[in-house]
């Protein structure tokens, strides 16, 4: 068998006749009709492969010739051209002040652009927050995925604990037990979360979350602040477990000298050719890319990419659920009050209200009385599509239940959320969104 297996990196037009050799060889030996049959159906995709790599190839070919003729004709041109005086090869002539292209750049864009953060805190805003402020942020624009205390929802990402893991099997890399930076916490935050919502904290309340993860992994007080001016003092647990790997024997010894530039290698030149064989699936399934060891309770991933990611990446309208101004009639109520609390967890994937629109899940206006899996342009998953096959319609009743477990009442949802436990907070968000019957 490794023989033939080995055939699998053919040139790709001797594919088809090598592929019929491994079936033949296959098929004489006294294998199962199940995996010869199995076997086969690969041997067709193998040839399948190889046939479209010729038709590529020939097309390249094809390609090659025009690119070659359209230089010719271009070296004709040039030739013709120089015969009357002119040198194309000379250099452009030199323009007072540049080329009249384009602007300089306002110090603002400049401003805009140049936000990284360097370990010694270079590059960071003036500002500050402390780790109570934190929490209330974090309560509001994270927990939702990373946990109430930046434990993971989920399989979110766990951003405290992990100390003492680092040379587990599996280790448990969080910002607390692995990063060495502090800066790369504050600039990672700072640009690309809340996720779907990059780019909406202000330095403050940045400050305030970077000292509220600090807190949850038991580094700082709770009434730690953290701000410019003190930023650069803090030390990270692992800020001494990131060492150069000069070690003989690995790549060291490649980029620690000066590189050749001149004379270095006799001609490279391509010994093999391979036929890619894996087909990324057309469809859905549960084989996770990012982490094979824990596929139960990850978002579903498909051909056009994780089902977390968020269809459009505008930045989102602010919707009325954090404004209790904007709320109808009967929000005076503490019951909806309270469920606009609740429905904190809810608002990184699902707007509600005036303009909402479709996010990382489907926007819940008017939601009882409505299908289950009917908002229009939203990519509902296989098992909510069958649900409003069946004609299934979202009522009191039937939220409750999907919202107590969801993956248990929707089995195959991509909704990534762990539930809510507690009667009151499923009371209190179902009186939340009923309030929204437009
Ligand atoms: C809708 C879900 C969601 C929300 C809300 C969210 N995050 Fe994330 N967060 C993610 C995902 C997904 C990743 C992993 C992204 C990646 O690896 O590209 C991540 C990664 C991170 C990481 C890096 C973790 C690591 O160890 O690599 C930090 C730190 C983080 N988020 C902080 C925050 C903070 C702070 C907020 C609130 C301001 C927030 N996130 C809001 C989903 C979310
Ligand atoms: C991490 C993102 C995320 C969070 C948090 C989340 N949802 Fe969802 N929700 C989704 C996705 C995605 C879907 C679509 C599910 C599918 O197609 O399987 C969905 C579907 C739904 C539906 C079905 C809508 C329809 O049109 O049939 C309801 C209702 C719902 N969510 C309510 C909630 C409520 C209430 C909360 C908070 C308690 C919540 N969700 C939290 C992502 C989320």
């Amino acid at each position: 068998m490794s023989k033939s297996l080995s055939q699998i990196f053919l040139p790709a037009a001797g594919g088809t006749a090598l592929a019929a050799a491994l079936a033949i060889t296959i098929a004489n030996r006294d294998y199962g009709n199940d995996k010869i049959s199995s076997l086969e159906g690969r041997v067709a995709q193998v040839e399948a492969n190889a046939s479209a790599a010729t038709q590529k190839a020939r097309a390249e070919a094809q390609r090659a010739a025009e690119l070659q003729a359209e230089f010719e004709a271009v070296q004709a041109a040039a030739a013709a051209t120089a015969a009357m005086g002119v040198d194309l090869t000379a250099p452009a002539p030199v323009a007072d002040g540049g080329y009249g292209l384009g602007r300089a750049a306002h110090p603002e864009e400049i401003a805009a652009w140049d936000v990284d953060v360097l370990p010694d805190g270079r590059g960071l805003p003036e500002g500050r927050g402390d780790a109570y402020w934190g929490e209330e942020v974090f309560a509001e624009k994270c927990a939702s995925c990373h946990g109430d205390f930046a434990e993971g929802a989920d399989n979110w990402p766990v951003l405290a604990g992990g100390f003492d893991t680092l040379d587990d099997d599996d280790p448990v890399k969080t910002v607390g037990s692995y990063w060495p930076h502090l800066s790369t916490a504050w600039d990672y935050i700072h640009r690309s979360m809340p996720f779907g919502e990059a780019g909406t904290l202000t330095a403050d309340e940045t400050y305030a979350i970077v000292a509220y993860i600090l807190y949850s992994n038991d580094l700082v007080d709770d009434d730690f602040e953290l701000s410019h001016e003190n930023f650069a003092e803090f030390e990270m647990h692992n800020k001494d477990g990131f060492v150069v790997d000069d070690r003989a024997e690995l790549e060291y010894s490649q980029w620690r000298t000066e590189p050749c530039m001149d004379n270095c290698k006799p001609e490279t030149e391509v010994t093999m050719r391979s036929v890619f064989l894996v087909d990324t699936p057309a469809e859905g399934g549960t084989e996770s890319m990012m982490n094979p060891a824990t596929i139960e309770g990850l978002p579903s991933f498909s051909a056009s990419g994780a089902a977390f990611i968020p269809q459009a990446a505008a930045k989102p309208v602010e919707v009325a659920a954090a404004e209790p101004a904007a709320a109808p009639a009967d929000a005076g109520s503490e019951l909806v009050a309270a469920g606009a609390r609740v429905y904190r967890k809810c608002k990184s994937c699902h707007q509600i209200g005036d303009g909402a629109k479709n996010r990382t899940g489907p926007h819940l206006n008017g939601l009882f009385g409505r299908e289950m899996g009917s908002v229009d342009g939203f990519g509902y998953s296989r098992v909510f599509q069958s649900a409003q096959e069946e004609g299934r319609v979202w009522d009191e009743a039937e939220l409750a239940a999907f919202l107590a477990q969801p993956k248990a009442y929707m089995n195959g949802t991509k909704m990534a959320f762990s539930g809510l436990k507690k009667a009151e907070d499923l009371d209190a968000v179902i009186a939340y969104i009923k309030s929204y019957e437009n």
